[in-house]
């Protein structure tokens, strides 16, 4: 099978698996490519749950309901056992606590081009540690590793929404509107 192929199939059951959960978002979203990917390396075996939910946190930062979905969806499996799995191991977060999200990505491609850095300078404004919310629970800073954008790299995802070549600035900038909506 050629890459061509192989990506087209990819897609078309990321597509199949996203197709009664929220088709924009999951087709849209790389990370949801990614996912998939991870499910198919596993023959798409429901006892490769946590290995899954695992490669779902990396990516996303946090599990929420719609990648849970995808999963249940894709490994065939009732979406309480990968919520029931999911809330029982402390490994894995269901919802940051803050009103909004930033998730920096601290994969190789995004790393190399200076996420450390805007990392480092968000923690360092926001008076946080990555994983954690800011006093007034605006924001909540994570971290993933590689969101399926590495051409865009450095990437960042606001609220849900993946922002390419990003630096230290833009992604204070951005931040500084949600607090300044309070
Ligand atoms: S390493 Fe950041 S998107 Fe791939």
């Amino acid at each position: 099978m050629t890459s061509a192929t192989t990506e087209a199939t990819t897609e078309a059951t990321t597509e199949k698996i996203a197709s009664s959960t929220s088709p924009k978002t999951v087709t849209s979203d790389k990370r949801f490519k990614v996912l998939n990917a991870t499910m198919k390396r596993h023959h798409y075996q429901q006892d490769a749950l946590i290995e899954v939910l695992h490669q779902a946190q990396e990516s996303f930062g946090f599990l929420e309901l719609e990648v849970l979905e995808f999963v249940a969806r894709g490994l065939k499996l009732p979406l309480s056992r990968v919520y029931g799995v999911a809330t029982f191991y402390h490994l894995f977060s269901l919802k940051p606590n803050g009103k909004h999200t930033c998730v920096i990505c601290m994969g190789t491609a995004c790393y190399v081009k200076g996420s450390d850095k805007i990392l480092t300078e968000l923690e360092q404004k926001l008076g946080i540690k990555v994983g954690q919310t800011t006093a007034d629970g605006e924001v909540s800073l994570m971290s993933a590793r590689c969101l399926g954008a590495c051409g865009i790299a450095p990437a960042v995802v606001f609220d849900g929404e993946v922002a390419g070549k990003q630096d230290e600035n833009d992604v204070l900038a951005t931040v500084k509107t949600w607090q300044s909506l309070t």
